[in-house]
């Protein structure tokens, strides 16, 4: 099948790669002459494990091209699939302008009948809106995206299950075309119509930062009266009907997913006279969760005098280079303003140097490694979960430091190491621990038999 991807940012990238892959001829498209232009000598724009590989071997086989705007690509293509960017609009909810644009090009494009697959995320009842703009002979089908950052090559070749928003018989039989391949390996198909399709992604996401804010709201509550989140976490994610994933309390969640699609879901509902009661609560815990994290450090810290601290992880989280609603820039805010400058935080995150240096200049200094960002530390917090840090030796760490406090914000170091250093450990929603201590009855999952 001959295959136009519009967009050519994550989401287009991942999908156009992993869609040729599948076997069908695929060619990815930008209006960003630069970024096509990099594309076809083979540099990707994005960090994401596996992806420039898959990329150079696409296109060595020729199943992978780059094009510049939409035309030609999409008057030849059987399929046009639109992953260009939604971000958000000033007033709330979308901005859907870089969508109808795309729309309207193909529309023109097209000389026969052709099948358009929304991939960008898109408030319930866009697609709609969308066919009354285009002509009939275009079928407009909604094909959710549920890819995430680091582990997008997989999450789209082996997905849980894929959704096909389409009510008409020819729509669905080309979506099942698309990704024939995978139903032939047994990955689960879900039908349903476009508007539930388009909502069942914003359902996805809004549970998955509810589940986190859960969490990070009992995290309040587990610091206060002694308790640990963590043990709290395995004790409810072995329940069956609980399950164990996007339980893990930390510093709040980012991305540039779940805060946005949170927000326009609130703002959709708001502007048809519905009070979101619980998904307004998701947003505002995660804003506390970020600022609660700052005051203890900066409560720890109130009597050094030119506090300096080490911030280790700019990233959204790990295994990407994307800064997008990054919980470290908030908390980098934070700690800022309420010393009115005077605090020093040296950060190093192994990706996302350079994306930060764009939006921070040289408000933060930069380091090149973990040991340059700590040395000289009066305290560490760790707010992405890189590898490179949960594997740290924590006595030589200890001896870079001026002073002996590790913030761990993503609750993924091993806490008797980081004490057993000579450190205070202080976790998120977990009783703190001094130097030398020993976390009592570690949490384990104990079988019957
Ligand atoms: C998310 C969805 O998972 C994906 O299906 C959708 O297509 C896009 O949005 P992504 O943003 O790449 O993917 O990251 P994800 O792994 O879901 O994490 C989102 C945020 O939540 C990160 O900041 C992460 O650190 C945080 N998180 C995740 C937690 O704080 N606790 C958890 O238990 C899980």
């Amino acid at each position: 099948m001959e295959i136009a991807v519009i967009g050519c940012g994550y989401v287009g990238l991942v999908s156009g790669v992993c869609l040729a892959a599948l076997g069908h001829k695929v060619t990815a498209v930008d209006v960003d002459i630069k970024r096509v232009e990099s594309l076809r000598q083979g540099i990707v724009p994005i960090y994401e494990p596996g992806l420039s590989e898959m990329i150079k071997h696409e296109v060595a086989h020729g199943r992978l091209s780059f094009a510049i705007g939409a035309a030609k690509a999409s008057a030849t293509a059987d399929v046009i699939f639109l992953a260009v960017g939604t971000p958000p609009a000033k007033g709330g909810g979308y901005d859907l302008s870089y969508l109808f644009d795309a729309a309207k090009e193909v529309a023109k494009a097209a000389t026969g009948p052709k099948t358009l697959v929304i991939k960008s995320t898109v408030n319930p009842g866009t697609g709609s809106k969308l066919a009354a703009h285009t002509s009939h002979k275009i079928e407009i089908v909604n094909n959710p995206e549920f890819l995430r950052e680091g582990t997008a090559i997989q999450d789209f070749m082996q997905p849980d299950r894929i959704v096909f928003g389409a009510s008409s018989p020819e729509g669905i039989a080309t979506l099942r075309e698309i990704y024939q391949p995978l139903i032939d390996k047994g990955y689960a198909i879900v039908h349903m119509s476009r508007e539930s399709a388009e909502m069942t992604k914003f359902a996805a996401n809004a549970m998955l930062a509810m589940r986190i804010s859960f969490m990070n709201e009992l995290s309040q509550l587990a610091q206060v009266i002694g308790a640990d989140i963590e043990s709290v976490r395995i004790g409810i994610g072995t329940d069956a009907r609980i399950g164990p994933g996007f339980l893990k309390a930390g510093v709040g969640y980012g991305g540039s997913c779940f805060p946005k699609d949170v927000q326009a879901l609130v703002h959709q509902m708001k502007s048809i006279g519905i009070d979101p009661l619980l998904l307004s609560g998701i947003e505002a815990v995660n804003t506390r969760q970020k600022n609660a994290f700052a005051k203890r450090i900066l409560d720890v810290l109130k009597d050094t005098p030119n506090p300096v601290v080490s911030l280790w992880g700019l990233a959204f989280k790990s295994d990407t280079d994307d800064i997008r609603e990054a919980p470290a820039f908030d908390i980098i805010k934070a700690l800022l303003e309420a010393t009115s400058g005077k605090i020093t935080i040296k950060a190093f995150d192994p990706q996302a140097i350079e994306n930060s240096k764009k939006v921070l200049g040289n408000k933060i200094t930069f380091s090149d490694s973990v040991a340059n960002a700590t040395t000289g530390a009066d305290a560490i917090a760790v707010v992405t979960d890189w590898a490179e840090f949960i594997t740290q030796d924590w006595i030589k760490i200890a001896k870079l430091m001026r002073g002996n406090h590790v913030f761990d914000g993503r609750n993924c170091l091993a806490s008797g190491k980081v004490s057993a250093a000579g450190l205070f450990y202080h976790a998120i929603g977990r009783p703190p621990l001094k130097p030398g201590d020993i976390r009592p009855g570690s949490v384990g999952v104990v079988s019957a038999g």
